[in-house]
């Protein structure tokens, strides 16, 4: 199975807020915000792996500044790593108010999505190569998110988690 670039699985994903994405407050709800984020993660986890992806995780989110209805909503994703036969997705969003031309922060995210083979199960996917610094980094740092939340959702035993431990002990 041939490697893939990081930069060849990122897209960029645009929506407008309408009446009908909004809270009381007439900003976009984060339901709606965590559900075109899914799609755009699913997007790039498909375009990195060539087949069918599912969702296994999202990582805690939190959202900086409210996205005005009639505003744009800017969504970048790319893979960040490639594991067995899963992959982390990184997000980072943008509320764009075209009209006075300025952009501000959302949030920032990552999905870990995992390929399904025809009988639905988990399935081996491409390793990743990071080309650029920034793309190092979340390649680096994915390794430590990983270890994390498998020992949050009870699938990894906190002892295995070297990658982890190592933040906080020194050897
Ligand atoms: C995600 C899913 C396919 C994993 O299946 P599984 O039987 O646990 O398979 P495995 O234990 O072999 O894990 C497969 C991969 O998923 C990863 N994984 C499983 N649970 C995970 C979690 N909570 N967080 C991150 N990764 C997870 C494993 O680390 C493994 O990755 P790797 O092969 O790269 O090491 C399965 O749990 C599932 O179908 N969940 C429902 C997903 C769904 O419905 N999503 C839509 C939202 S409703």
């Amino acid at each position: 199975m041939e490697s893939k670039t990081a930069s060849e699985s990122f897209i960029i994903m645009n929506e407008l807020v309408l009446p009908n994405d909004t809270n009381t407050f007439g900003n976009l709800m984060g339901g709606r915000l965590m559900y075109w984020m899914d799609i755009a993660a699913g997007i790039a986890s498909g375009k990195h792996c060539n087949a069918p992806c599912m969702t296994a995780s999202v990582d805690n989110l939190s959202f900086k500044n409210p996205i005005k209805l009639g505003n744009i909503v800017h969504i970048e994703a790319q893979v960040s790593r490639a594991f067995n036969t899963s992959m982390e997705v990184h997000l980072r969003v943008w509320g764009e108010d075209s009209l006075h031309q300025y952009r501000y922060e959302s949030n920032e995210a990552y999905f870990t999505f995992v390929a399904l083979d025809p009988n639905g199960k988990p399935r081996k996917v491409p390793a990743l190569i990071p080309e650029t610094a920034e793309e190092q980094a979340l390649y680096d740092g994915a390794l430590r998110r990983r270890q994390l939340r498998l020992i949050l959702a009870g699938k990894m035993n906190p002892d295995d988690a070297s990658e982890l431990r190592a933040l906080f002990f020194k050897s």
